[in-house]
């Protein structure tokens, strides 16, 4: 049980409302099905009940709280959100010395929610557009050899002139040994969603690293995966043993968090504070080291806020938000 369930057994993001319902369903003399004609309502009330339900608008809650723009959106890849705490730092200038040294293969390990695909993002957007590099995404490696290898050359804009893994192979060598050797690029393949790398798929990776011009790796790798890729990993020792820089993304403490959701709401437009400080805490507290649950819960805090029209948002706000956004299933 990790602490935020424990947390809610004990009762700390209790649901009051169900307790009641269920004692009042088997108190007192009546049978069961006699409570329940009094708690079940009808469908003329249900309905009115759905027509009545406010439909609060995203440009709503922002204006309520002065907001120019969502400050904890969870799909956007937009980079001025970023809150780079020492550690994602240390993470981004070790894969980047990784690449730019030639030293071949980078791993990066986390939990989901942890900001790989954000680390990976910014990897990438820290090469693109300078020509002495040449980089690929790729983020969903979950497919067969020939097929990965193929979306590879897509990404790297290579027409694909045959269909055979051996045949594609050494198509692209020659390409890269090109890129590397006349046009002297270093050539970066980025892999997000590493986890689903099969044994087949791991295989090929390790043949590119072979790839070499005399003095250096011809192909950079660099690896997001979830934590399982770690097992992976270990199971293969000729890929492991090829791993130069091997980087696990730690939880980040309650101080950084707090840090991470202030700098979000400030790129949003808000420069007072939103959250009594306490409350803050207590969201960082809650999201226990992951951005993508301190995004959640601080984006159903903002709506709960707004609906019980809370300026200033306290922690009796935020433990609901955690509740809606982080309830086990
Ligand atoms: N360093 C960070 N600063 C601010 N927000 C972050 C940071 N890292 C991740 N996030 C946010 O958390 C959410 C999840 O991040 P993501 O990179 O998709 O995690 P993962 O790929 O590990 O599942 C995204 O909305 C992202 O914007
Ligand atoms: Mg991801």
């Amino acid at each position: 049980m990790n602490g935020l369930e424990k947390a809610i057994t004990m009762g700390r993001f209790k649901d009051t409302t169900s307790d009641k319902a269920e004692n009042e369903e088997f108190s007192e003399n009546g049978t069961k099905q006699a409570n329940l004609a009094g708690l079940v309502p009808t469908l003329e009330d249900m309905l009115a009940d759905i027509r009545s339900m406010t439909i609060l608008s995203k440009e709503a809650f922002l204006s309520y709280y002065n907001l120019i723009e969502p400050p904890f959106s969870v799909t956007g890849t937009d980079q001025r959100f970023v809150y780079l705490s020492e550690s994602y730092r240390n993470i981004l200038s070790s894969c980047i010395a990784t690449v730019v040294d030639s030293m071949g293969l980078g791993v990066v390990y986390g939990q989901v929610g942890s900001g790989k695909s954000t680390l990976a993002r910014l990897l990438t957007s820290r090469f693109e557009g300078n020509d002495e590099y040449l980089i690929a995404y790729i983020d969903d490696p979950g497919v067969a050899p020939s097929a990965l290898l193929r979306n590879i050359m897509h990404e790297f804009r290579v027409d694909v002139p045959a269909r055979q893994l051996e045949a594609l192979k050494s198509y692209f060598k020659g390409f890269i040994y090109e890129q590397a050797t006349l046009r002297d690029r270093t050539v970066i393949l980025i892999i997000d969603e590493a986890q689903k790398l099969d044994r087949h798929t791991m295989e090929l990776l390790r043949v590119l690293l072979n790839y070499e011009d005399g003095r250096d790796k011809l192909l950079q790798i660099i690896l997001f995966g979830q934590t399982e890729l770690k097992n992976k990993v270990d199971k293969r020792p000729n890929f492991r043993n090829r791993i130069v820089t091997g980087m696990n993304i730690e939880p980040m403490s309650i101080v950084e968090m707090v840090r991470l959701i202030k700098h979000r709401l400030r790129v949003a437009g808000r420069e007072t504070p939103v959250f009594e400080e306490d409350a803050i805490a207590l969201l960082a507290e809650v999201s226990q080291g992951l951005p993508r649950s301190a995004c959640a819960v601080g984006w159903w805090a903002l709506r709960l806020g707004c609906e019980n029209d809370e300026k200033l948002i306290s922690s009796n706000i935020v433990q609901q938000a955690a509740h809606k956004a982080l309830r086990p299933l």
